[in-house]
C-alpha cells in the first residue's frame, strides 16, 4: 500500500533495472510492515550529480548508489563517514531534511558480514589478497586493514594501480604474473576484478599455492558460483559469494532509510536467488 506518508529510498545505477536492491528491501519493508518504497533510478551516464542535486531537502530519503555512481556519489555528498572516505567511494547517500546530503560506505560493512557468515571468517587470521585495483579492490583493501588484517596484498595487472591502493591500506603490490607468491600463506583471497564478467575470460589464478585453510571469495554474483568459485571449490577450499555480500551491505542502509534494522525472519537470499535464477 502506498499511502501518503510512503518513505521513498532507491537505487541509482546505470544500467539498474537487472539490480536485486529492490527486491531485497521491499521483501524487508512487506514484513515489517513498514509504510516505505524502495525503486530503482537510472540517471544517465554523465547525469548522476544533475539528477541527485534535484532530491536535496529529503523528496526521497535516501539512494543506494551502484556502477557507474559510487566516485560521483563520494564528490556530491556534504559530509562523508569515515569509511566512506577511507573507501574513495559512496554507496549510500541521505538527504536530509536541511538539505545537506550524507555520503557513507556499507560495501566494506558486506564484505565482513559475508564473510564471516559464510566461512567464520576473522580478518586477523591472516594475510588478505586482493585481486584487482578498482573501486571495489580499493574498497575491500582498506576495509580489510581497518579491519586489523595483518597485511592486506594487492594483486593488478597494471601494476600502478596496484601501488596506489598498498599505498592506502599499508599493503603490498604484485604483478598479476607473482600471483602465486602473493598467495603463499594467504588466509583469504578476494576476486575484485571484472575479468570474467560479460564473457570475457575469466582470471587464472593457481589457488593450488593458497594453504588449505585459505577463504576464498568473489565479489560478482551472476552466476552465483563463479569460475573463480568453482575453481575454488574443486581445490576444497571454502567459498564465500557476492550475494552475500549485497544483502549484508543492504541491511545497515535499510536502516539508514527506514529508522530501524530489517526483519530478520525474511529470505531474501532465497528470493535473490530465484530472481538470478528466473
Ligand atoms: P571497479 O571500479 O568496479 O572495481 P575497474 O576500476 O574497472 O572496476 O577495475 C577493474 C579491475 O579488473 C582492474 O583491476 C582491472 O585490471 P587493470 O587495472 O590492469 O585494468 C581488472 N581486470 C579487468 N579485466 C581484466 C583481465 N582480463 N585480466 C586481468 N585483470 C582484469
Amino acid at each position: 500500500m502506498i499511502t501518503g506518508r510512503t518513505v521513498v529510498a532507491g537505487v541509482a545505477g546505470n544500467p539498474v533495472a537487472h539490480s536485486l536492491s529492490p527486491l531485497i528491501h521491499n521483501a524487508w519493508l512487506a514484513k515489517a510492515g513498514v509504510d516505505g518504497v524502495y525503486v530503482a533510478f537510472s540517471p544517465p551516464a554523465d547525469g548522476f550529480r544533475r539528477f541527485a542535486e534535484g532530491l536535496r531537502g529529503g523528496a526521497v530519503r535516501g539512494l543506494n548508489v551502484t556502477v557507474p555512481f559510487k566516485e560521483d556519489a563520494f564528490a556530491l555528498a556534504d559530509r562523508l563517514s569515515p569509511r566512506a572516505k577511507a573507501a574513495g567511494a559512496v554507496n549510500l547517500l541521505v538527504f536530509e531534511a536541511d538539505g545537506t546530503i550524507a555520503g557513507d560506505n556499507t560495501d566494506g560493512e558486506g564484505l565482513l558480514g559475508a564473510l564471516a557468515r559464510q566461512a567464520g571468517f576473522d580478518p586477523t587470521s591472516g594475510p588478505a589478497v586482493i585481486l584487482g585495483a578498482g573501486g571495489a579492490a580499493r574498497g575491500a583493501a582498506t576495509t580489510l586493514a581497518a579491519a586489523g588484517s595483518p597485511e592486506v596484498r594487492i594483486v593488478n595487472r597494471t601494476l600502478a594501480r596496484a601501488e596506489a591502493i598498498a599505498g592506502l591500506a599499508d599493503g603490498v603490490a604484485f604483478p598479476l604474473d607473482k600471483v602465486a607468491a602473493a598467495l603463499d600463506g594467504a588466509a583469504v583471497v578476494i576476486n575484485a576484478t571484472t575479468a570474467g564478467l560479460s564473457g570475457q575470460a575469466a582470471l587464472d589464478v593457481p589457488l593450488g599455492r593458497a594453504p588449505d585453510h585459505a577463504v576464498v571469495m568473489d565479489m560478482v554474483y551472476k552466476p552465483l558460483v563463479t569460475p573463480f568459485l568453482q575453481q575454488a571449490r574443486d581445490r576444497g577450499l571454502r567459498t564465500v559469494d557476492g550475494l552475500e555480500m549485497l544483502i549484508r551491505q543492504a541491511a545497515p542502509s535499510f536502516e539508514a532509510f527506514f529508522g530501524r534494522p530489517p526483519p530478520q525472519d525474511v529470505d531474501v537470499r532465497g528470493l535473490a536467488l530465484a530472481a538470478l535464477e528466473g
